[in-house]
């Protein structure tokens, strides 16, 4: 049978029992794949990269190299995770790269979407490969490739994250999860001990926090993105919200009002709320956020987040809208 197609009468992974048979099968070949040699994996901290990086570390330890690379359109605390998770705690080789000002100095000005997208995919590719060549030995290239990325070749991933592997990272691929749906990832990830909250993670996309600050992004808006989109989660999380709604963030569009604070006129950004479900993206229902909870959040950002007067939702379902901004 072709290695990319899914055993029809393999059993849906959906308790700890199985998700420990399918850990065990695959240290087994991943072992076998690679023997003693290196590999290379690029971490974001996402859930498939995690439970990959997760699944390899118990397999071949150290010879596993985690890069993590901060783009500067992360969420709030989300790098200083990777490396307490992985670092400390499962004691990863991992190198972390600050790269933000290079992806913020490449998008300054930049408003086209789509060329932003290129922009992020691009720099993404070319520091994890400048990374990879000041290693010496490796031999394999992991990614968190998962069975809807197969199926779906023109899927969201595929769609949306532009460009193939430069040649000097084509090595040869260790795809443990790549027969697996996310929610079988999910349970593999949990069972390997990992934190429920970065296992249970909502759909993050690879632009991050970019497609959240619509038009040319700028430092300053970025950290109201950044900023009010951790009070959103945490609020969520408060109210057990948390793994129910699909998808909730904020967007700081690239304009400002007028607004009166100690007697003093302002003139500041807005924060847009955006909760919404779905099942596979391609379309999506709005969450109905009850209204004190929205009272609380407006309240907490407009107390906390410095620079912004005015705090609105966006009930647009999909269609008409994308469940993105750009
Ligand atoms: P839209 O905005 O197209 O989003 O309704 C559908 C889903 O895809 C995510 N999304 C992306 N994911 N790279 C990604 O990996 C991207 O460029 C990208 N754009 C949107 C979005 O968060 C939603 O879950």
């Amino acid at each position: 049978m072709d290695s990319n197609v899914r055993d029809p009468k393999m059993q849906r992974i959906n308790n700890k029992e199985l998700a420990q048979a399918f850990i065990d099968e695959q240290i087994k070949a991943i072992k076998e794949q690679v023997g003693d040699k290196k590999v290379l994996l690029a971490l974001s901290g996402g859930v498939d990269s995690s439970v990959v990086a997760a699944l390899l570390i118990k397999a071949i330890g150290k010879n596993l190299t985690c890069v993590h690379v901060n783009h500067g359109l992360l969420r709030k605390g989300e790098s200083e995770q990777v490396i307490k998770v992985f670092k400390e705690e499962l004691g990863a080789n991992l190198i972390y790269v600050d790269a933000v000002d290079r992806f913020l100095d490449a998008l300054a000005g930049v408003e086209d979407p789509e060329t932003k997208r290129k922009i992020i995919g691009k720099i993404f590719i070319d520091v994890f490969a400048e990374e990879a060549s000041k290693l010496e030995g490796i031999s394999f290239l992991a990614q968190g490739t998962i069975y809807p990325d197969i199926l779906e070749s023109k899927g969201i991933k595929a769609h949306h994250n532009v460009g193939g592997l430069p040649p000097e990272l084509n090595f040869e691929l260790v795809e443990p999860v790549k027969l697996l749906f996310k929610d079988e990832v999910r349970v593999v990830g949990e069972t390997l001990g990992l934190p429920h909250s970065m296992v249970y993670r909502q759909p993050f996309p690879g632009p991050g926090l970019g497609v959240r600050c619509p038009g040319a992004i700028t430092r300053d808006r970025l950290e109201l993105v950044r900023e009010s989109d951790a009070i959103l989660r945490e609020e969520f999380a408060k109210a057990g919200l948390e793994g129910k709604v699909w998808q909730y963030f904020t967007v700081v569009p690239p304009f400002k009002s007028t607004g009166i604070k100690d007697n003093k006129r302002t003139f500041e950004y807005a924060v847009v709320l955006r909760a919404v479900n779905s099942v596979d993206a391609t379309s999506a229902t709005v969450e109905e956020i009850p209204y004190p909870l929205l009272f609380k959040i407006r309240d907490r950002i407009l107390a906390e987040v410095n620079g912004v007067n005015r705090v609105l939702v966006d009930i647009s379902p999909k269609p008409v809208a994308t469940i993105e901004w750009e």
